[in-house]
């Protein structure tokens, strides 16, 4: 297990993720909470929390972006196309940021990348262009390096990734369907080279078929750790 000195991780279940540093800033990714059939029963979020990071448009992860940032008066960060739209919804404080770059805030610096997916933003009856879908890597000072793919296919650019931002910890959907299943996200996490893998976007749905035990039969041997936890548990 990766030492994560101080910073705590806790999923949400499916691709929902609240992280908190040692030095106390908050960050939620992907906020799917009133229609998540995962969500930990009455886990409450903390009162602060400085940061809502959204990977990409579709609902099972941005249903509660705008209320969630709204109640909590938290900063969005994403691509300006979901940035835009929060902000058309209410919410006041946004950073829009593209991929390759980075954005820091208190003791984290935001690093947007690729994903391979696709991104549109149901609004009512319409589908509003939500830009490119990515995932975030999270480099906390005195901390570590956390990598959140968002919902995405293995690319060998994840090597890229490997190469420049190091991260010792990965959050990987495994769910296959929508995105990569345990095969793909195995080889995801050697491209990576991180140490730990945190499974996510698996069994929200029953078409949402990749189990953490299939991922570490596919990591066998390779000395990555599956650290499969339960919604509501964390990783510190
Ligand atoms: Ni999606
Ligand atoms: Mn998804």
């Amino acid at each position: 297990m990766s030492d994560l000195k101080g910073t705590t991780i806790i999923w949400l279940g499916h691709a929902a993720v609240y992280i908190s540093t040692a030095k106390g800033t908050s960050i939620l990714i992907d906020p799917f909470i009133s229609a998540n059939p995962k969500y930990p029963k009455g886990h409450k979020l903390p009162e602060k929390i400085d940061l809502i990071l959204a990977t990409h448009g579709h609902g099972d992860h941005i249903s509660d972006l705008v209320d969630t940032a709204k109640k909590h008066n938290a900063i969005v960060v994403g691509i300006p196309e979901i940035v835009g739209w929060a902000q058309s919804k209410g919410v006041k404080n946004g950073v829009g940021m593209n991929m390759g770059g980075t954005w820091r805030h208190e003791d984290i610096a935001v690093s947007m990348v690729e994903a391979r997916h696709s991104s549109g933003i149901a609004d009512g009856d319409k589908s509003v262009y939500g830009g490119e879908p990515v995932g975030f890597v999270l480099t906390i000072e005195n901390g570590p390096v956390l990598y959140h793919a968002g919902d995405t296919a293995v690319f060998s650019d994840m090597q890229l990734i490997r190469e420049f931002y190091h991260p010792e910890l990965a959050m990987l959907p495994i769910g296959d369907h929508y995105t990569m299943g345990p095969k793909g996200a195995a080889l995801a996490a050697k491209f990576l080279g991180v140490k730990t893998v945190l499974p996510i976007h698996y069994g929200t749905f029953p078409i949402l078929t990749g189990t953490p035990e299939e991922l570490k039969k596919h990591l066998e041997g390779t000395g990555i750790e599956v650290k499969a936890i339960s919604p509501g548990e964390s990783l510190r």
